[in-house]
């Protein structure tokens, strides 16, 4: 049988990266740090890697079907200076990169939420910009390719004071991505480029980790769990679901916990101890400890305590 992936070694389970990442530990050199936001199927973070030994990438996609065709790209070309982490690319900017240190970030055909009622969704705002300037070197650079002309017209609009100085041009199809040649194959052959190069620094501190609580209670009855979603200073939790083991006496509790845009499906258990009943994460979890996580263990013991 063939092996499905030749190589896992560029895939990072953030759960267990130091926050924020040494990045030239990871790759053990000195070599500067690029990033690829949203690469999908992987065309352009290969071709990068493959053209550019000496330069580092760092990959951020949030779909598991895109990564894993990436990671099977990326090992058929044993690739050594390219690592991905399947994660929102806010979260991976506010807490696994130190300011100053990355020289390049790429974004082709970031998602444009072109309906109004979605546009805020979109990547660029201006917050996200100072983000980016903050993590950049001095004369670091963003470049933003998309086919929706409004959608860089709107970026343009949010470069205010974020420190950049932005550069729009019309553009071929250059990158033969998987949407890319999509969008040629449907017809277009007009594509548009932002090239954003830092010219201030834009100060954003790190996101630090939250403090995460294990609860004991002395009584627990799981037909009784009754959850109230909480929603403030966005911050937001919302149940999904309960599963219980009244052999092992184990409660296994599914909820959603946003932090702003980053949203974490957070599993806690419930487990009996001859202490109490142990109320904390369950195992296994690619979390990152924010205030939501805090705030949804905090959510399930008062659940299980009303119960
Ligand atoms: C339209 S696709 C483009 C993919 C690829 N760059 C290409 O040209 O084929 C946009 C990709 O960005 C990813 N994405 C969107 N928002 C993201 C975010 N905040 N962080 C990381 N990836 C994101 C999506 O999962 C999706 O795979």
């Amino acid at each position: 049988m063939k092996p499905f992936y030749i190589s896992l070694k560029p895939f990072l389970n953030h759960g267990q990266l130091r926050r924020p990442t040494d990045w030239h530990a990871v790759f053990a050199n000195s070599h500067p740090l690029e990033v690829e936001i949203g690469f999908g199927n992987g065309e352009y973070l290969e071709r990068l890697s493959q053209e550019n030994p000496r330069v580092n990438y760092l990959g951020f996609e949030q779909y598991c079907e895109r990564i894993h065709r990436t990671l099977r790209k990326l090992s058929r070309g044993g690739l050594d200076n390219v690592r991905v982490l399947r994660l929102d690319a806010r979260a991976g900017f506010e807490r696994y990169i130190s300011p100053l240190t990355i020289e390049r970030v790429h974004c082709l055909y970031p998602p444009p939420w072109a309906k109004k009622s979605d546009a805020k969704h979109r990547l660029f705002t201006g917050n996200f910009l100072k983000l980016v300037n903050s993590r950049l070197v001095a004369g670091g650079v963003l470049k933003i390719v998309t086919d929706h002309y409004p959608y860089i017209a709107w970026t343009q609009d949010n470069v205010g004071d974020t420190g950049f100085k932005a550069e729009f041009k019309k553009i071929p199809a250059s990158y033969s991505t998987k949407f890319e040649k999509k969008w040629v194959e449907g017809g277009r052959s007009e594509f548009y480029e932002l090239v954003l190069t830092k010219i201030e620094h834009r100060d954003v501190p790190l996101k630090e980790d939250t403090l995460l609580q294990t609860y004991i209670i002395d009584h627990f009855d799981p037909d009784h769990f009754s959850f109230k979603d909480y929603s403030a200073d966005g911050v937001a939790v919302a149940f999904k679901d309960i599963l219980y083991d009244a052999k092992r006496k184990i409660a296994h509790i599914h909820v959603i916990a946003c932090d702003g845009p980053l949203t974490q499906n957070v599993r806690i258990g419930i487990f009996y101890t001859p202490k109490g009943w142990r109320v904390n994460l369950a195992e296994g979890g690619m979390l990152m400890p924010t205030q939501a996580v805090a705030r949804a263990l905090q959510c399930v013991h008062q659940a299980a305590i009303d119960g």
